[in-house]
């Protein structure tokens, strides 16, 4: 399964913060907001990652992360001229795709709690249909959201209803087989003029592939796209991380865990980035 990370769009509900270059390099808490949600491609064993961003933002990202093989992992950078919307990943992602299944994350989505990385390793796997989540939260309307049966499967799926169906919003996190591409193409832009990846959902429901994976209260999930959103992100990430001494979303330490780079390479890293909290961290996993 190939990875996308879509980290452009306007960012509008930030600015000013904004003006000058993406939010997802603005930091949650002790790290830049995209590796969070590259946290979780990784920690769902995807290797064969595309990051999709801005052209202005793009070297800053390819700054940030590079090919990933510090990460022992590959990353591949491209550019959305404009924000067409969510499901244009699709389209510009096509040749990185390839014949392969694809798991999509938003560049603002933040998900942490226990056995999320074994949901993770089992949507990966998937190879027939679209897999989504559904996340309870108090203010459905500001999402895409998901209507259920008493069985958990999907009976609906809207964007941004000013009356929701439930309250279970749908979470930027994202697993389609391959028709997926086919599927994106074929889609007529919304009244905002973006090409909605609720549409695509909406699209596997009608065809009856659409699996839907309850994350329970036990589960975070935060969207880091406002100003108070991106406060909350951060206070969350410096409480769990003071609280347990264990970092949320460490790359070289799902890569270490994960068998993609060795003792050896972890320890080069450390050095490398020698004198922060963050390389502390990291040495300490070797001790
Ligand atoms: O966060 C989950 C929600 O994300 C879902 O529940 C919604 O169904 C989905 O439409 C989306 O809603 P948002 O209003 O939060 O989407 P936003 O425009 O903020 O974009 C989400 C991320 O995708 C953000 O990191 C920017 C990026 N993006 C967005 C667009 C429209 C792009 O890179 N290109 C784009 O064209």
């Amino acid at each position: 399964m190939k990875g996308i990370l879509l980290a452009g769009g306007k960012s509008s509900r930030l600015y000013p913060i904004t003006t000058a270059f993406s939010k997802q390099l603005l930091p949650v808490y002790d790290k830049p907001m995209i590796y969070y949600p590259l946290s979780v491609l990784m920690l769902a064993g995807i290797t064969e990652i595309l990051i999709i961003a801005t052209p202005a933002d793009l070297p800053l990202f390819e700054k940030l992360l590079g090919n990933g093989e510090r990460l022992g992992i590959s990353i591949k950078y491209t550019a959305q001229t404009a924000p067409r919307g969510i499901a244009e990943a699709f389209i510009i992602g096509e040749d990185f795709i390839g014949s392969d299944s694809v798991c999509l994350v938003l560049g603002d989505n933040l998900f942490w709690g226990q056995g999320f990385s074994t949901v993770l390793k089992k949507i990966a796997k998937i190879n027939n249909g679209a897999a989504v989540f559904a996340y309870p939260v108090n203010n459905p309307n500001k999402f895409g959201v998901i209507e259920l049966d008493e069985n958990s499967n999907a009976v609906s799926i809207e964007e941004k209803p000013q009356v929701p169906k439930s309250k279970y919003a749908v979470p930027g996190l994202y697993v389609y087989d391959n028709s997926v591409v086919e599927i994106a193409k074929n889609l007529v832009p919304s009244g905002r003029n973006e090409l909605e990846i609720t549409d695509v959902n909406k699209e596997y429901l009608k065809r009856g592939l659409l699996k839907v994976f309850k994350l329970g209260r036990g589960m975070a999930w935060l969207d880091s796209g406002t100003p108070l959103g991106l406060l909350q992100a951060s206070n969350f990430v410096e409480t769990i991380q003071s609280r347990q001494g264990l970092y949320v979303a460490c790359l070289e330490e799902i890569a270490w865990r994960n068998g993609f780079i060795s003792d050896e390479q972890l320890r080069a890293t450390s050095v490398e980035i020698n004198n922060s909290d963050y390389s502390d961290y990291i040495k300490s996993l070797l001790d």
